[in-house]
């Protein structure tokens, strides 16, 4: 099999000082104890006025959230940032396809930084290009490349939206992951989905608001000779769902909800799509960041929630709604490593730098990248519109 190139060191194997690239902040990064972050973070804000517009992803932590001009799930990021011509920096505390996304829908003028580049998103780099790319092959090869569409879920880097973008699909996120995929399958008679990087979302929007069973959906394994797949598996697939997940959301387990279910019996339990399938099957309610959000803030007083996403957002629901019981789905399960690398030191750092008129950690996406990417998604922009809470 081929060799791709895989953006993470398995511990022990080599070095490469470019797999921790961004640890290392040029210049001089505050250090987390500085007792006066806040007062800078604000007051190089403040001078930066309306040159700058910070978009705050829910899972980022409390120091750097409340610096944000707008918080959302990445579909309303997206859009924000779509919004907001006029800001001559976009600063994204998020991670690095978020970021992507908004260099591709921001203009060329305007310039987007992510405070440390080491925040990536394992999910995301479960998928590469010329992985991708095999797995097209090997799909024409099975004599059924003219009716895959290929959807790729937001999490995600910007050469594979590209990809959809040329091949004549669209991007998707948690929130109109349903809308994208009945796009998809109304482009070619009997459309096959093939879509990437998280098995989970696939699995759980084809089978719970497509009508497609389990057995429609395979798996491609990337790292098996033909995605680990025969061709009568290929051409029988309604399905075809990339073996990728999220490292936080795929430790949810179905155990974690019988155990509060005995323990509060009027518990609900609300999940982000990103869980297992046999997780999203025994909640009670299945939605994007911003979906959870509202539901919690429509919830009565009193009530009581369980909620499986990540834990930077389940504490501050938790904090602000002290009259209603929220507890965290699994214990066991822990913050999003890489949304914590954006941390205070890095957005005062950031900040100051642009105040000083150095633009550090710049994301900026080719332009034929950009270019296809947008396609794919403007497509999705242009679904029929909802809110989170449809
Ligand atoms: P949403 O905010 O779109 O629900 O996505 C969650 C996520 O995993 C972001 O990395
Ligand atoms: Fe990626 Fe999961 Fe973290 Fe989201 S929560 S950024 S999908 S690793």
């Amino acid at each position: 099999m081929a060799t791709v190139d895989l953006p993470l060191l398995p511990l022990g194997r080599g070095t490469d000082l470019n797999s921790e690239r961004g640890v290392e902040c040029p210049g001089d990064l505050p250090p987390a104890s500085d007792p006066a972050l806040v007062a800078r973070a604000r007051a190089a804000k403040d001078a930066l006025g309306e040159k700058v517009f910070v978009l705050g992803h829910h899972y980022q932590r409390d120091e750097v959230i409340q610096f944000a001009d707008v918080t959302g799930d990445s579909f309303k990021l997206a859009r924000e940032a779509a919004a907001r011509p006029d800001a001559e920096y976009i600063v994204f505390c998020g991670v690095h396809f978020m970021a992507e996304s908004a260099d591709i829908l921001t203009g060329p003028d305007q310039q987007v930084v992510l405070p440390d580049l080491a925040a990536g998103c394992s999910m995301a780099d479960m998928a590469r290009l010329t992985q991708v790319e095999m797995a097209w092959d090997a799909l024409v090869k099975a004599g059924i490349g003219d009716s895959v569409v290929p959807v790729t879920y937001m999490n995600s880097s910007a050469d594979i939206k590209a990809f959809c973008g040329r091949n004549g699909g669209l991007v998707c996120t948690s929130s109109n992951a349903d809308v994208a995929l009945q796009w998809a399958v109304e482009q070619k008679p009997d459309a096959k989905i093939l879509f990437f990087p998280d098995q989970h979302l696939g699995r759980n929007t084809g089978v719970l608001k497509m009508g497609y069973s389990v057995d429609d959906c395979v798996v491609w394994d990337p790292h098996r000779p033909n995605g680990g797949l025969t061709t009568e598996q290929l051409r029988d697939a309604r399905m075809i769902l990339w073996r990728g997940h999220c490292s936080v959301h795929g430790r949810f387990s179905p155990e974690a909800v019988d155990d509060l279910r005995a323990e509060i019996p009027d518990i609900t339990i609300l999940v982000h799509p990103e869980c297992r399938h046999e997780v999203v099957l025994k909640a009670d309610l299945v939605g994007s960041t911003e979906f959870i959000i509202q539901t919690i803030e429509a919830a009565p007083a009193g009530s009581s929630w369980a909620i499986g996403t990540e834990l930077n957002l389940v504490k501050r629901l938790a904090d602000a709604h002290p009259d209603k019981r929220i507890v965290f789905l699994d214990k066991a399960v822990c913050f999003c490593s890489t949304m914590n690398r954006i941390d205070l030191p890095h957005l005062v750092w950031t900040l100051e730098s642009l105040v000083a008129g150095t633009v550090v950690n710049r994301i900026e996406v080719d332009a034929e990248t950009e270019k296809w990417a947008l396609v794919a998604l403007e497509r999705m922009l242009a679904l029929p519109g909802r809110t989170a809470k449809d």
